[in-house]
């Protein structure tokens, strides 16, 4: 399995990336992990794995389609695990905020 890991710096999204690349990872080849470090996301909550080949961080915004398309083909991404909450239906009040001029992929408004 490749893992696309989006939101993973924050609070659920880091522990899922410690049981993905934990010791019963057998099935997981790859964990490619993006977030934006918004108001409660952390590059410290991750930095231990840096040293972990099968770990990659990328420092992006999901709502970047053309940068989020290419990182999955370019790391041949099989499964996509969405953390982050910028999405149609729940966007925290601070992220509107600060990316009011930002449409979630697949929404209508920003
Ligand atoms: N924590 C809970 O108790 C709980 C309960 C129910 C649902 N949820 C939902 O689960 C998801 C994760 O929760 P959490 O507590 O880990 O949230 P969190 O706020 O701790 O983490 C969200 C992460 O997403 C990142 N992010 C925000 N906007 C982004 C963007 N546009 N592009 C890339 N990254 C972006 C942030 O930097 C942060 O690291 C959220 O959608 C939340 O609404 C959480």
């Amino acid at each position: 399995m490749r893992l696309l890991v989006t939101g993973a710096a924050g609070f659920i999204g880091t522990s899922f990336v410690r049981q993905a690349l934990g010791p019963r990872r057998a099935d997981v080849a790859r964990v490619v992990v993006v977030d934006a470090l918004t108001y409660a996301g952390n590059y410290a909550n991750l930095a231990d794995l840096a040293g972990d080949a099968g770990f990659r961080f990328v420092h992006a915004d999901i709502a970047d389609a053309p940068a989020m398309a290419a990182l999955v083909r370019e790391e041949r991404i099989d499964t996509l695990v969405n953390f982050s909450p910028a999405s149609c239906r729940s966007r925290p009040r601070t992220v509107k905020s600060r990316h009011s001029a930002v449409a979630a992929p697949g929404c209508s408004g920003g």
